[in-house]
């Protein structure tokens, strides 16, 4: 196992998923844990993520100098460098100007860390302070223009540091750097996998859980699923799960998640019909936030009127992904809120449950892996993601049962033709969207004035950034076709082609 301390970066998380492509356990601690910890853990490795402060600041998250003397090898990466050259009697101050983004270093490739790379490498830099006086027993092992120490290492006591960033893809070389330290100098061995990961999260949350009760809720989507259906494996009929119909799913959405649960996937679900309420909670409102902070609160009322009825229930199950906590903030370490707008995590915290959270490490790719290795099918993990307000943030304006109805048909004809194409899993996100604005139409020899909706499809590899995607003209005349002739109540059909950023996915 190779720990990684969480300094507070974003990019913490995605050092641990590094670490976990090259098959070694890759876990995050918080950067104050004990240095007893990782030694009963048997680290063979510690990696010192980034972080937003500056080491001078005061609250900065400082570095725990038994770490340094357990005797395992440690890689500071930016914030964690400049810790290490600090705790180290080194010296670190700010440069004037910070320096984000892609620049150049020249390495030394008689450095483990850089044997047998071109000497000159693109890496990518983010960083307001650098060291500038070394600390005792180290040497410069890489420099930049900005930088005189780009990388330093003490090899005697296996302490290495870069201020650029391996873990992230602009660093061409990043991984192979990693995998010189995680196997050449830390002497890790390649024997984890999904299936290990599977065994290790069943048996955390067996001792978690113990006799008690889990709840928990599912949408049909990919990360509700994989959770339910590891913590059926971990405890079985210990688990609840209740799958509430809020109205503003898809057509047809209701029967055919819940056919799949109870037929293929064999869970215990509750259905529960709750459109009506919803639509009461929405009436007449227009603002997207009060939308969803109607939504998320009726679902909490709902949800929790299920568990009532269910008697004893001590856990609560969720799904949370890594980037729905950076979307919110990070629960480990200091790292900086990025986002809050987000409903996921906001399930009862007036229940008083304690949280079991298993997918918490995993990024959406490793989370449909994990559920291929627990027997879910293909169909399902490669679905394309939900928001949790669904319709309610895509009928734009007040939301009422016949706009739903109206969106629900434009949105099926959209899928069925994407599906029908072959493109639907080369696509992030396609969905419909229905505008409070009339057009003039006609058809036959009869003026209409009917609503107009949008068609938005992106790519994107995790939701943060998408590009509009490029559907073959083929098959959006075909869907705007069907629309408008199979669809009472639209009679206009736009493509949305904004990005994001400055745009996002969703229209609200
Ligand atoms: P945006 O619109 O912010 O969406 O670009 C990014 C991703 O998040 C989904 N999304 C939500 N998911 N509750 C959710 O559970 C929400 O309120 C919400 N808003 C957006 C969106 O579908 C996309 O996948």
């Amino acid at each position: 196992m190779i720990a990684v301390l969480d300094f507070g970066s974003q990019y913490t998380q995605l050092i641990a998923r590094r670490i976990r492509q090259l098959h070694v356990l890759g876990e995050i601690f918080p950067c104050e844990v004990a240095a007893g910890i990782l030694k009963d853990r048997g680290a063979a490795g510690v990696i010192l993520s980034g972080g937003p402060a500056s080491v001078y600041a005061p609250g900065a998250p400082s570095l725990n100098p038994d770490i340094l003397d357990l005797d395992i090898p440690v890689l500071g990466i930016c914030y964690g460098m400049q810790i290490m050259a600090k705790t180290l009697a080194g010296t670190v101050s700010a440069f004037g100007h910070a320096e984000y983004g892609p620049a150049e270093v020249d390495v030394d490739p008689s450095s483990m860390l850089f044997r047998d790379l071109e000497t000159r490498q693109p890496v990518w830099m983010s960083h307001g302070d650098r060291v500038d006086v070394l600390p005792p027993g180290f040497r410069a092992v890489a420099l930049s223009r900005s930088c005189p120490v780009a990388a330093m290492e003490d090899t005697e006591k296996r302490w290495f540091a870069v201020q650029f960033h391996p873990e992230v893809s602009h660093t061409p070389a990043g991984m192979d750097i990693l995998q010189k330290f995680i196997f050449g100098i830390c002497g890790a061995s390649a024997d984890w996998s999904m299936e290990r990961f599977a065994e290790d999260a069943e048996s955390r949350i067996r001792s978690k859980v113990g006799r008690g009760t889990v709840l928990t809720a599912v949408s049909g989507g990919v990360d509700s699923t994989v959770t339910a259906v590891l913590v059926q494996r971990a405890v079985g009929e210990q688990l609840r799960s209740v799958f509430i119909d809020n109205g503003l799913l898809r057509e047809g959405e209701r029967e055919e998640v819940l056919a799949r649960y109870r037929e293929r996937l064999g869970l215990q679900v509750i259905g529960v019909d709750a459109g009506d309420r919803f639509l009461r909670a929405l009436k007449g409102v227009r603002d997207p936030e009060v939308k969803r902070k109607r939504i998320g609160e009726t679902f909490i009322r709902v949800f929790e009127e299920e568990a009532g009825r269910l008697g004893r229930v001590d856990f609560l199950a969720q799904g949370t992904l890594y980037p729905d906590v950076i979307e919110s903030r990070s629960q480990r370490g200091p790292s900086d809120t990025i986002k809050t707008h987000h409903n996921v995590g906001g399930l009862p915290e007036s229940m008083q449950l304690e949280l079991v959270e298993p997918l918490r490490d995993l990024f959406k790719d490793e989370v449909r892996a994990l559920g291929e290795v627990l027997g879910i099918d293909r169909e399902l993990l490669a679905r394309h993601p939900f928001p949790g307000p669904g319709l309610g943030v895509r009928v734009i304006g007040e939301v009422t049962k016949e706009k739903v109805r109206v969106l629900q048909r434009v949105d099926r004809i959209f899928l069925e033709e994407i599906r029908r194409a072959g493109i639907y899993d080369g696509i992030w996100q396609a969905f419909a969207v229905l505008l409070p604005v009339r057009a003039v139409g006609v058809m036959g020899d009869e003026r209409t004035y009917e609503r107009a909706a949008v068609l938005r499809a992106v790519t994107s590899d995790d939701a943060m950034t998408a590009d509009w995607s490029r559907i073959p003209e083929g098959v959006l005349t075909r869907v705007s076709s069907r629309i408008v002739n199979e669809v009472r109540g639209v009679n206009r059909v736009l493509y949305d082609l904004t990005s994001k950023p400055p745009g996002t996915i969703e229209w609200e």
